[in-house]
């Protein structure tokens, strides 16, 4: 299979040289190298080369909480959220943020208090966000795989929008609503067949891949909810993908789903009160050009507004995937076959992007010890040679016992790790205005395996 690095259109690398152009002029300064915008979007800086997190010396953190470790920066998920919520404002708007991306209480907490609505994919994140104390009204359940008993457990628990993914999930819907007594406000998640460029697995909006209903199959599905007295077709969904960085095909698709709006309103259907234009928003990994809530908002917003509608929004790594790092150490330093190999104690179990999807991540020094630098490896403990945070990277010397924190590991990381050759997962920590604590401790390793029976 052909994987593209897909977060690499590197111009330059990064760290080195003046940004020109879109990356530096969005954030009005005029220059800045990518290094520097990469930090402030994380809310990282340097002081006396140590590098701090939301003011929290992660060199602390690491040496308290031990590594590996996610550190997660509360300032930056809330100032990411006000952004998209302002630029949103001229439309009536929900942000229902994916849980997928990262389900953690503290940083559900942390969106839930700003007003933000949960979109879930199962029970077990239906779970987390009620333990977080999302409303019920404000969660949209998507997802093609639906179980029997998470939608009547969804429908118990009030679900605000269930999203269906096709006619045969819509017909078991209507069964165990009249089973259930239950009244379902049902969201019909198209397939619009809208291109974007992004990584083949996350590519999700494009006709002949799993998600969604057909566009001519959308009208029909509408007219069954329709004949159903215990369904209200409230919702038209979509979801194109993930680490979307143009807005040509968000209007493509909204475009699309405005034109089956009307064609539901046309066969009598006037019940639709919401666009749910799904999720994908990109964040910046090295050095490419970012799409920003305003250029987003100001290309969907035209085409939303006339509609009437609510627009409901379902973005992950946008909140949270910059704000978030993985902290780990230098364990040894090798030479073979040429190569330098830095082996650190962080491996593809607890970050698997740079393995699954050739992911780029950004690694630094928790402190800047000036040595000079060489293209190394960066791998991982674990036994397989796919384990890998960085390929042929240029970093500063390192020793082992060096502290490293590999940034853009807020989405996606922690709910992606594994327990592969037995490793416990890593805890996961809030950094705050100087503060820091930890909402979820570093897994046990008894806690592996203490529900396992050696014998009948
Ligand atoms: N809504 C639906 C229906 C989704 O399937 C997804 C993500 C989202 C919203 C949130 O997308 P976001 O705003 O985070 O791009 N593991 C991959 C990403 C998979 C995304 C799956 N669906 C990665 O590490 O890049």
């Amino acid at each position: 299979m052909h994987l593209v690095r897909w977060s690499q259109h590197r111009r330059g690398r990064v760290g080195e040289g003046v940004l020109t152009g879109r990356a530096a002029g969005q954030r009005g300064s005029g220059a800045g190298t990518a290094k520097d915008l990469l930090f402030a979007d994380a809310g990282l800086e340097r002081r006396d080369g140590a590098l701090l997190l939301s003011g929290v010396p992660l060199v602390e953190v690491a040496e308290q909480a031990g590594t590996p470790a996610f550190v997660y920066n509360a300032e930056a998920i809330r100032d990411r959220y006000r952004s998209l919520d302002i630029a949103l404002g001229p439309v009536p708007h929900r942000i229902c943020f994916a849980v997928k991306a990262n389900g953690n209480l503290a940083v559900l907490r942390i969106l839930r208090d700003l007003g933000a609505g949960a979109d879930i994919v199962s029970s077990g994140e239906m779970a987390r966000a009620l333990a977080a104390g999302f409303d019920p009204e404000h969660i949209v359940f998507s997802g093609v795989g639906k179980t029997a008993d998470e939608l009547r457990e969804a429908m118990r628990a009030g679900i605000g929008h269930l999203n269906v993914e096709s006619a045969e999930e819509l017909e078991l819907v209507a069964r165990i609503a009249e089973a259930e007594q239950a009244q379902v406000r049902i969201g019909i998640r198209v397939n619009p067949d809208v291109t974007t460029k992004t990584h083949p697995y996350i590519s999700t909006g494009k006709s002949g891949i799993k998600f969604g209903l057909p566009t001519d199959q959308v009208v029909s599905a509408a007219e069954f909810v329709l004949r159903h007295s215990r369904l209200e077709l409230t919702t038209l969904a979509m979801h194109l993908g993930s680490q979307l960085m143009d807005p040509e095909p968000f209007r493509q698709g909204i475009r699309r789903l405005l034109e089956l709006v009307d064609r539901v309103r046309r066969a009598g259907i006037t019940s639709l009160k919401v666009l749910d234009i799904g999720g994908g928003l990109g964040i910046r990994y090295s050095d490419e050009p970012t799409l920003e809530p305003a250029e987003f908002a100001a290309a969907i917003v035209p085409l939303l507004a006339p509609a009437g509608l609510t627009v409901y929004l379902e973005p992950g790594r946008f909140l949270v995937g910059s704000a978030g790092v993985l902290l780990t150490r230098v364990l040894y330093r090798k030479h073979s076959g040429g190569k330098e190999f830095v082996v650190v104690d962080a491996g593809m179990n607890d970050l698997v992007r740079p393995s699954h999807y050739q992911a780029y991540h950004e690694i630094v020094e928790l402190v800047e010890q000036g040595r000079p630098g060489s293209k190394v490896d960066v791998v991982g403990p674990v036994c397989e040679t796919g384990d890998f945070l960085a390929l042929d990277r240029d970093l500063p010397g390192l020793k082992a016992g060096d502290g490293l924190a590999v940034l853009g590991a807020g989405a996606y990381g922690f709910v992606m790790a594994s327990n592969y050759n037995s490793r416990t997962r890593p805890p996961e920590i809030i950094a705050d205005n100087g503060k820091w604590w930890v909402a979820r401790p570093r897994e046990q390793v008894e806690g592996l395996f203490n529900s396992e029976k050696v014998s009948p």
